[in-house]
């Protein structure tokens, strides 16, 4: 794949002009589990956390990854992460669930969100996570309460928000002034004060999470210097101990060959660089939480073409069996994505083109004006960058079937998730047919 070296996963090659993903064939990939199908490539995964651990814990030993689950889980990525040293973030009962499913360490696992239930809490207390990181004084409270009695404290991080802005898409910005999230700068010292005293807490540190798509890392140094700045004067102050920095996750990922994401050890040294520059004794342990730049690379989609169109205006359409049901990202945040033919890969890219889903809605368009060679009925197209976000956050919309996911490695392919079945769209509705319904 020399053209689009950074937006395949790493195992994906240009076999005589047929893409393969883990020495698979896409074409006969999706002819047969079939299309929209959802291809995540083992080989990136375990590279991207491998990368991850090595970046850091080269700068700053005392550093711990944890996955973002939101940014896609499953039993078997739980395996694998878990495989490669990982621990978790989850934000749900739901998340918590999967990770417990799987064998996960629980004490590895930290528990976020901005209204967690109480469903959610006893959830992760029953499971055991390591952490919960706390995000507003009412969460406190009720967390104090329904740790009593359970003869262990429980370790907190309290989520605070620097009130900095990332430049990223408003909708994925989550440590601006304004964002729901995390305790505000006025705020934090009082959180601070009740944390310590809580009698079944044990404070253990500070989180933020600046948002996600993050290309500059300024905004993480601007982060580093005000946190750890609070943590000096709460030391002053009350004798805080800050024993783990958590700073989030956020790392850019590319989805286009003109946007470009800074390498991961950009963002490493700098952040490590300044934490080392600000650390009192003794140095907290570091936490970092990527979701995205693990998994977005790992996954592609592939999508079988069903029409083809030209506008009267000379707009090209090239439509194909899935779209925002799938993949919801184009449609929320004006998501850009890069597609080739997969069978097709030498043939020159000379049509401008927009990859149209099979969904009733305007907005449905996966890929605009993207250049590919002459497309066909029946070609199979595979969009890179489909690992983070798309699966987690699928519908059934148009009463659409869920696609089937496929990991592949060495050659051979295996699926982790079935295609829904039509039973699937009904199995929760309790009126099954018309006799069914109530009063009839
Ligand atoms: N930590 C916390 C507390 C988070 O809220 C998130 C993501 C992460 C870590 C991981 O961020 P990442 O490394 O993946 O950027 N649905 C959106 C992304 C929402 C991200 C929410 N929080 C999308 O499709 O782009």
């Amino acid at each position: 794949m020399p053209s689009r070296p950074s937006l395949f996963p790493l195992s994906a090659q240009d076999m005589e002009g047929r893409l393969t993903l883990g020495s698979c064939d896409a074409v006969e990939l999706a002819q047969r589990f079939g299309t929209p199908l959802y291809v995540l490539d083992e080989e990136t995964i375990r590279g991207n956390a491998r990368q991850f651990r090595r970046e850091f814990a080269e700068r700053y030993p005392d550093t711990s990854i944890i996955y973002a689950c939101k940014a896609f889980i499953h039993p078997w990525v739980a395996r694998v992460l878990a495989e490669e040293g990982l621990g978790m973030d989850a934000v749900s009962a739901g998340e918590l669930f999967i990770l417990r499913q799987a064998g996960f360490p629980a004490d590895k696992v930290y528990l976020h969100g901005n209204c967690k239930t109480y469903e959610d809490i006893s959830f992760a207390l029953d499971m055991g996570v390591g952490r919960v990181v706390v995000d507003n004084l009412d969460e406190l409270e009720l967390l104090e309460r329904m740790v009593e009695g359970k003869g262990k404290k429980m370790r907190i991080l309290l989520r605070l928000n620097p009130g900095i802005d990332p430049h990223t898409h408003k909708f994925l910005t989550t440590g601006g002034v304004d964002s729901k999230f995390g305790f505000p700068k006025p705020k934090a010292e009082e959180a601070l004060r009740e944390a310590m005293k809580a009698k079944n807490l044990e404070l253990t540190g500070l989180h933020f999470h600046l948002g996600s798509s993050i290309f500059e890392v300024e905004p993480y140094i601007q982060a580093i210097e005000s946190v750890l700045g609070f943590a000096h004067r709460m030391r002053k102050a009350y004798g805080f101990i800050l024993q783990e920095l958590d700073i989030g996750g956020g790392f850019a990922q590319p989805y286009t060959l003109d946007s470009p994401s800074p390498p991961l050890s950009y963002y490493a040294e700098a952040i490590t660089a300044h934490l080392k520059q600000g650390i009192e004794d003794p140095s907290p342990l570091l936490v970092v939480e990527p979701g995205r730049s693990i998994i977005s690379r790992a996954g592609v989609a592939l999508y079988r073409v069903g029409g083809r169109k030209e506008t009267a205006s000379g707009r090209r359409y090239i439509l194909v069996d899935g779209g925002m049901g799938d993949n919801i990202r184009p449609l929320v945040y004006g998501s850009r994505y890069e597609a080739v033919v997969a069978g097709k890969l030498r043939e020159e890219a000379t049509e401008k083109v927009s990859i149209g889903g099979k969904f009733c809605e305007g907005g449905d368009i996966i890929a605009n004006d993207i250049f590919l060679p002459e497309v066909e009925l029946g070609d199979v197209i595979a969009m890179p960058g489909c690992g983070a976000y798309c699966l987690p956050l699928q519908s059934n919309y148009n009463a659409s079937l869920r696609p089937a996911i496929a990991v592949v490695k060495n050659g051979e392919a295996h699926l982790i998730r079935e295609r829904e079945k039509y039973e699937d769209l009904v199995r929760h509705d309790i009126c099954g047919s018309l006799e069914d319904i109530p009063g009839q």
